[in-house]
């Protein structure tokens, strides 16, 4: 909040952020009840009348999520404002939350301009053999002018269809578009993309939206980074970025992660692709 007053007005083309839900800051609210009572009562009341008066049980859940919905309401409220007219806007979250996120939206940028809630569907961790196990995450996508928006169509990465066998060849060759439950590993703890992060996003979630949601030369802007995926999609896609985090050690993460994007890196997209494929690290030109 500190940062997001000093950016213009509608001057980003893309916003994704994907916050944490517990900010720490529980309410302390003490909810009491006052009963009659004119031989024990501990309070006076009008016409000298006696209450007792009983402290309650706070419900800390009420607690927690009102302080989330205060905590990100202004943020989102900045969001709207610094977004242009055919920008778009992503919330990454759980499904925990997603329901009452969905309510703030819908009031800061309007019912109209809900695009789609994309179900990010992983399979890792342990099975609860109580319910179901959630292993999903929800983005809601809202597009400021639901008539006006960027969405590159041809953009789309292909993925393979379930039941190759009902479709021709040369469908089964050319790969089908993806829905809005898009099915993807988490980050691998030994893969190359992994930083120290701990609550680092996988690079193909957001590079999936940054091909299909923005142009070449757009302006980016995550601020609540972390390890900077949204910076690393964009800078490897020509994309610019603008990425914030109250965390220095997210900083420090990330500038190591983006060194490859410095403008003294001149060739920088050779580098990203080399970086990616795990040769040797970015050199200067
Ligand atoms: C879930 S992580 C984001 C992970 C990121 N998407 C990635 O792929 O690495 C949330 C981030 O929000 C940051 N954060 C928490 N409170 C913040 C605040 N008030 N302002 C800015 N950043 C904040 C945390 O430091 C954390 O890095």
């Amino acid at each position: 909040m500190d940062v997001l007053p000093s950016l213009a007005d509608s001057s980003v083309d893309f916003i994704y952020i994907d916050p944490p839900f517990n900010t720490g800051r529980t309410q302390q609210r003490t909810r009491i009840r006052t009963t009659r009572d004119e031989e024990g009562g501990d309070r006076v009341g009008f016409k000298d009348q006696r209450y007792r008066t009983e402290v309650l049980p706070s419900s800390r859940y009420a607690d927690r999520f009102d302080d989330f919905i205060a905590f990100l309401v202004p943020r989102l409220e900045e969001a709207a404002r610094v977004l242009k007219d055919t920008g778009s806007f992503f919330l990454h979250i759980d499904y925990r939350e997603v329901h009452y996120c969905k309510i703030v939206l819908d009031e800061i940028f309007g019912r109209d301009s809900f695009m789609n809630e994309i179900i990010w569907s992983y399979d890792y961790g342990g099975r609860s053999r109580k319910r179901w196990p959630a292993k999903h995450d929800n983005i809601l996508w809202y597009a400021k002018d639901p008539k006006n928006y960027t969405f590159n169509y041809d953009a789309m990465d292909r993925i393979p269809y379930l039941a190759p066998g009902l479709v021709s060849k040369e469908k089964v060759a050319r790969g089908k578009t993806p829905t809005d439950v898009w099915w993807h590993t988490i980050v691998p703890t030994q893969s190359k993309e992994k930083t120290s992060y701990p609550t680092q996003k996988p690079l193909g979630i957001l590079s999936r939206l940054v091909r299909v949601h923005t142009n070449p030369g757009d302006v980016l802007l995550d601020f609540f980074a972390g390890s900077g995926t949204l910076g690393e999609a964009a800078a490897v896609e020509d994309r610019n970025f603008i990425l914030i985090d109250s965390n220095p050690e997210a900083t420090q993460v990330m500038r190591k992660r983006l060194a490859f994007a410095e403008p003294q890196f001149l060739d920088w997209k050779r580098q990203a692709k080399r970086k990616r494929s795990g040769r040797s690290s970015p050199s200067k030109s």
